[in-house]
């Protein structure tokens, strides 16, 4: 059964807007965790950004302590970063760009100039019983990199099949290529062992065409999640992206 990661960095997102710098204030993402929880979400994923600019360390202690699923925890590969993960314990974590150096053109990690970083980082994960997943463009060397690295995951990125999704953007056949794409690199690190999560722009009206992309594991979804979570509340808005995810072929 693919499952549902639930990321609740955009209600963070509006705290912040609102309350910055102050230590509490509403909406609080941990609650919408738990009702995402509540409502069948199979992981919870946050990303601890070098920034701070929507989750904070104490959300990330908190979320650690009363989730009762799996915590992924969305990370740069930066020293700080790597050890508030080894010892915060997350089932998994998913290493993402967050400096334009680390960004390849497709906008996912840029796993081959890293390669050397990033097993060391993989290394101390797996060690600390932590299991890693890299975001990264459906790019055949990046993917060849990610087994090379260690990694037991990979999260295509899908931003760019979202944004082609739409006609407006750039019309029906760009959004066919970039399936395309993602169709070759899911089957490409499934033959090379890694597990396949797909991310990043995912919603109701697009995922019916991205279930084209054969062996999926987790998607992890939030902008989408949030706003409807706004309209009908988390609870509501996780069980409608569930009924549509029980379409994936199994
Ligand atoms: N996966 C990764 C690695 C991400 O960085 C993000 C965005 O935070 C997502 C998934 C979720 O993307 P969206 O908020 O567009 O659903």
């Amino acid at each position: 059964m693919l499952k549902l990661g639930v990321n609740i960095d955009h209600v963070a997102t509006i705290r912040e807007a609102r309350y910055r710098g102050l230590g509490h204030g509403e909406p609080c993402p941990v609650a919408a965790a738990l009702a995402a929880e509540a409502a069948g979400a199979h992981g919870i994923t946050a990303h601890l950004r070098e920034d701070r600019r929507h989750i904070q360390d104490r959300d990330i202690q908190r979320l650690r302590e009363q989730i009762k699923t799996r915590l992924n925890l969305e990370m740069a590969n930066a020293p700080e970063i790597v050890s508030i993960a080894l010892k915060l314990k997350p089932e998994i974590v998913c290493l993402v760009p967050e400096r334009r150096l680390e960004v390849t053109t497709e906008g996912g990690l840029d796993v081959v100039a890293a390669e050397k970083a990033l097993t060391g980082t993989c290394r101390k994960m797996n060690d600390a019983g932590i299991e890693v997943s890299l975001f990264v463009a459906p790019d055949p060397a990046q993917i060849d990199a990610s087994a090379r690295v260690g990694a037991q995951f990979i999260e295509l990125h899908t931003g760019k099949f979202a944004e082609d999704f739409y006609p407006a953007a750039s019309g029906k056949r760009q959004a066919e290529i970039e399936l395309q794409r993602l169709i070759a690199g899911a089957k490409q690190a499934h033959a090379l062992g890694l597990q396949v999560n797909a991310g990043h722009g995912l919603n109701c009206e697009n995922l019916p065409a991205l279930f084209a992309v054969p062996h999926l594991v987790e998607l992890n979804i939030g902008h989408s999640l949030v706003s409807r979570a706004v309209l009908v509340g988390m609870g509501n808005a996780v069980r409608e992206m569930l009924a549509v995810m029980k379409n994936y072929p199994a």
